[in-house]
């Protein structure tokens, strides 16, 4: 018994994280650009100014997803590429062009493009205007979501409004240790309500536009949460249901608003935003990495324990009086914990709370401290996390669970946004010097898996 006929494996990037030419072909800068130039940022002081210089080796990149034999890519567009203007300025044709080229190489090569529309880079104009506390910017970002469905609409079958927003929102606004780099616990709700707006807008506008046949999904990074009741509550609800609930249809719920009333009056949300917000998808992406474990007590037990860069802000806004517990077992680079249960937990949990809503991992995989030896690369240990990962998805599925595919993140490595080039995610190894490509051994594993239909097969 193998995985169901059009599970869809494939694999997904970013535009900032690996295109580079950050200056080339008219593209603005974004809040990434400003935030990685900005001195003490990012370690070691890396920016996306070059990456994996996909912009310029597109064609090789294409290549090797063919050779993969990868179903599905999911990419994102860069907004500041296609609109330097602004979302009421001219179309960058050349920027537009460049994805253009992209989705027909994909489809030449029979890989179906995933395009998201917005993995955290927003146009630093619109940051300068007030950013996603700000109202405007999901109307902002409903306009520019038209018209890349009326570019690319013909072509792109599944279409992704936004990627995590919980880190745009809560890592950018309120620990700020993502672009923007903004510390008020207020502005980081307003900005989570703008992009649950955003994602509703944006829905209904490509709805307008795009084929008929064409999917609608948004991808969340939902916290697979244990440990006391109490605290699992208060997290799930500004970290999870915070999104869940306007985009599932349920609103914001009641214990979020009691929470979160020291900080804001919530007086943000307007009549009407209930049912925009609610617009509805046709598939719901989930990234996981790792699980999170927590208790009342003094807050962050451990700098990190959460998973995230360290700041003074917690991210997890009336969430003080909770603590980020260190888990047991194998530790990735990123300090993550290494635990696929909870991902088949976490996908049951979905599909119980919501039935009939096709589910989809649009990201899992881990960083370790790839090395290049005599042509190869011996990753041995992200082959294992891969594959106890598609174990989970394969026990939730023969648990009823509605899950139509698995996204390895990333097919190559990358800008980990505030560790820079010092984490390494991909299947295919990047020398950052000279821009060679180089499979690990997990790209030819993931090849054999795909090969045999998501069957165990010998790899090399
Ligand atoms: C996710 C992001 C992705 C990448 C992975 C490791 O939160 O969506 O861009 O950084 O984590």
């Amino acid at each position: 018994m193998g995985f169901p006929d059009g599970f869809v494996w494939g694999a997904a990037t970013a535009a900032y994280q690996i295109e580079g030419a950050a200056d080339q072909d008219g593209r603005a800068p974004s809040i990434w650009d400003t935030f990685s130039r900005t001195p003490g940022r990012i370690l070691n002081g890396d920016t996306g100014d070059v990456a994996a210089d996909h912009y310029g080796r597109w064609r090789e990149d294409l290549d090797a997803m063919a050779e993969l034999g990868l179903d599905a890519y999911r990419f994102s567009i860069s907004w500041s590429r296609v609109l330097p203007d602004g979302t009421n300025g001219p179309l960058n044709r050349k920027g537009a062009d460049f994805y253009s080229r992209l989705i027909d190489g994909l489809l030449e090569r029979g890989i179906a493009p995933v395009a998201t529309l917005y993995h955290w880079d927003l146009p630093q104009d619109l940051e300068d205007a007030g950013g996603w506390p700000e109202r405007d910017t999901a109307s902002r970002f409903a306009e520019y979501a038209e018209r890349m469905g009326r570019e690319f609409g013909d072509r792109v079958q599944l279409w992704t409004t936004l990627n995590e927003p919980w880190c745009s929102a809560f890592l950018g606004y309120a620990s700020g240790v993502h672009a923007p780099g903004r510390t008020d616990a207020a502005a980081a709700l307003a900005a989570a309500h703008h992009l649950n707006l955003a994602h509703g807008l944006a829905v209904r506008a490509l709805r307008g536009v795009v084929r008929p046949d064409a999917r609608h999904s948004v991808t969340l990074n939902l916290h697979h949460l244990r440990g006391e009741a109490e605290a699992v509550r208060r997290v799930d609800a500004v970290a999870n249901r915070i999104f869940l609930g306007p985009m599932l249809g349920t609103g914001y719920p009641a214990d979020l608003l009691a929470d979160t009333a020291p900080i804001t009056d919530w007086s943000f949300v307007r009549d009407g935003d209930d049912e925009i917000c609610a617009a509805p998808i046709d598939v719901l992406g989930v990234n996981y990495y790792q699980p999170t474990l927590v208790s009342l007590g003094p807050a962050a037990a451990e700098p990190g324990a959460d998973g995230h860069a360290v700041s003074e802000a917690t991210p997890f806004v009336g969430c003080e009086d909770v603590a980020f517990l260190p888990q047991e077992g194998e530790h990735t680079a990123m300090g993550w914990v290494v635990d696929a249960t909870g991902l088949d937990e976490m996908l049951l949990r979905l599909h119980r709370e919501n039935p009939g809503l096709p589910l989809m991992i649009t990201e899992n995989g881990a960083a370790f401290d790839d090395k290049v030896d005599d042509g190869r690369v011996r990753d041995d240990r992200r082959v294992a996390y891969l594959r106890d990962h598609v174990a989970a998805a394969k026990r939730a599925l023969d648990a009823g669970v509605d899950l139509r595919g698995y996204f390895a993140w990333s097919l190559m490595d990358n800008f980990e946004w505030s560790y820079g080039y010092s984490r390494r995610f991909g299947i295919i190894h990047i020398d950052y010097e000279t821009g060679t490509r180089t499979w690990k051994d997990s790209a030819h594993w993931y090849r054999a898996l795909i090969a045999a239909d998501g069957e165990e097969a010998e790899s090399r």
